[in-house]
């Protein structure tokens, strides 16, 4: 690919000093030339070759069942990505966060959700991190309301992450579904 643009700089180099020869004329034979050549290579190499790379699937890029991909919209709709970001970069910031991401984790993410503020952890690996369960209660409300809720899977006290109580019982499910999905 990367040689296919070699040859064309090469042939649009020798179009443009063929063309200061032929019209006797730097504007028109170079210049004008020379610059629409130019606009075209960029066109090619910036959005047409890169759209046309093929991208290899990690084992984190896998399709998502019915179930999950209707959570991953009620994780759209209700913002989650405002707070929480799906990406690991190979900085020092994000060290101890899990395997650094690679294009092939969002072959099936579309829009992505890689998101730009990390209000809260970051998600990209937490399938199998909690139980359901936990999921369910925090998600429900993260901070313990009642005694009997301190200490309880899913509560953090102090959590400054919405509640999400008015889910119905089918979003929430789908919801933890995508969430244990973030391998
Ligand atoms: C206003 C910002 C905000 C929004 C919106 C938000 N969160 Fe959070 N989230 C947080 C904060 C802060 C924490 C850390 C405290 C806690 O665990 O409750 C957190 C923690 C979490 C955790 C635990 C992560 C871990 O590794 O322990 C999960 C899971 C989670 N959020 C899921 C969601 C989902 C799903 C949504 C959307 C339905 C959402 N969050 C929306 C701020 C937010």
């Amino acid at each position: 690919m990367y040689t296919a643009l070699l040859l064309l700089i090469l042939a649009a180099s020798i179009l443009c000093l063929g063309g200061i020869y032929y019209k006797r004329s730097v504007t028109f034979g170079l210049l004008v030339p020379g610059a629409l050549l130019m606009i075209i290579i960029a066109f090619l190499s910036t959005a047409v070759l890169p759209s046309m790379e093929k991208i290899p699937s990690t084992p984190k890029g896998l399709p998502y069942t019915e179930k999950q991909l209707l959570g991953r919209k009620i994780y759209v709709r209700e913002g989650c990505v405002y707070c929480h970001t799906q990406q690991v970069r190979p900085i020092k910031t994000d060290a101890g966060l899990g395997s650094v991401s690679q294009a092939g984790d969002y072959l099936y993410d579309y829009p992505h959700l890689l998101g730009t503020e990390r209000t809260g952890p970051d998600l990209s690996h937490l399938g199998g991190k909690y139980e359901d369960q936990w999921h369910r209660n925090h998600l429900t409300n993260p901070r313990p309301k009642r005694p009997e809720e301190e200490g309880m899977p899913g509560k953090v006290p102090g959590s400054i992450m919405p509640a999400f109580s008015y889910l119905s019982g089918e979003e929430m499910d789908a919801l933890i579904a995508y969430l244990q999905a973030l391998r």
